[in-house]
């Protein structure tokens, strides 16, 4: 009902809210007694962050940043804007950079550089979903959700074109209907 720009869930509200919190235990017992910060990118993390920060039993603090990669196509455009940085200072914090997925790496990459310049105590990420393809920039994920084929997905924060972040699933969405959609 949603659109015909879906093909098929990839990966369904059940499994996601599982690993969700897999996630949120791992980070709670990894970060225990350490000053947390999640950075969620925008928008895309949005949805992730909202429940990955609800599954993290310890104190932590919550910020944003906002990069721009894609604009609103369906391919990288291989350039990364920063166009809305933290407002938390993090110097001397546990950096939690969390992000929707692992694509080019372009985005992480200019992102991590952009923390790391902070001073924060340490710095890693994580990512909801790795696409299994070529980088052009490689970075380590410390916590990954799911690895996925390369195919293009929308929902749980994941647009095209500004549509389908609302979905509670993660779907596949087919690059020909998707143009028309
Ligand atoms: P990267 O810089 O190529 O790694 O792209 C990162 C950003 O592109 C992500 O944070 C997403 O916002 C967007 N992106 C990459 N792959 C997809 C996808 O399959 N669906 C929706 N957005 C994507
Ligand atoms: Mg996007």
């Amino acid at each position: 009902m949603n659109s015909p720009a879906i093909e098929r869930i990839l990966i369904p509200e059940s499994e996601i809210r599982r690993r969700v919190a897999e996630i949120g235990r791992l980070v709670s017992e990894d970060y225990r007694g350490r000053d947390l910060v999640l950075v969620g990118a925008l928008k895309g993390a949005f949805v992730f962050l909202a429940d990955l920060a609800r599954a993290v039993a310890i104190p932590h603090e919550v910020d944003f940043v906002r990069a721009s990669s894609y604009g609103n196509a369906s391919s990288s455009s291989g350039t990364v804007r920063v166009a809305c940085d933290v407002s938390l200072d993090l110097k001397d914090k546990h950096v939690l950079l969390v992000e929707d997925i692992y694509d080019t790496g372009c985005t992480m990459a200019t992102l991590l550089e952009r923390l790391a310049a902070k001073g924060p105590a340490s710095l890693e990420i994580c990512a909801l979903l790795v696409k299994n393809r070529p980088r052009e920039a490689e970075v380590a994920i410390r916590y990954a959700g799911f690895q996925i084929e390369n195919v293009f997905v929308v929902g749980y924060g994941l647009d095209f074109a500004e549509r389908f972040r609302h979905l509670p699933y993660v779907a596949v969405v087919s690059r020909n209907s998707a143009r028309t959609a």
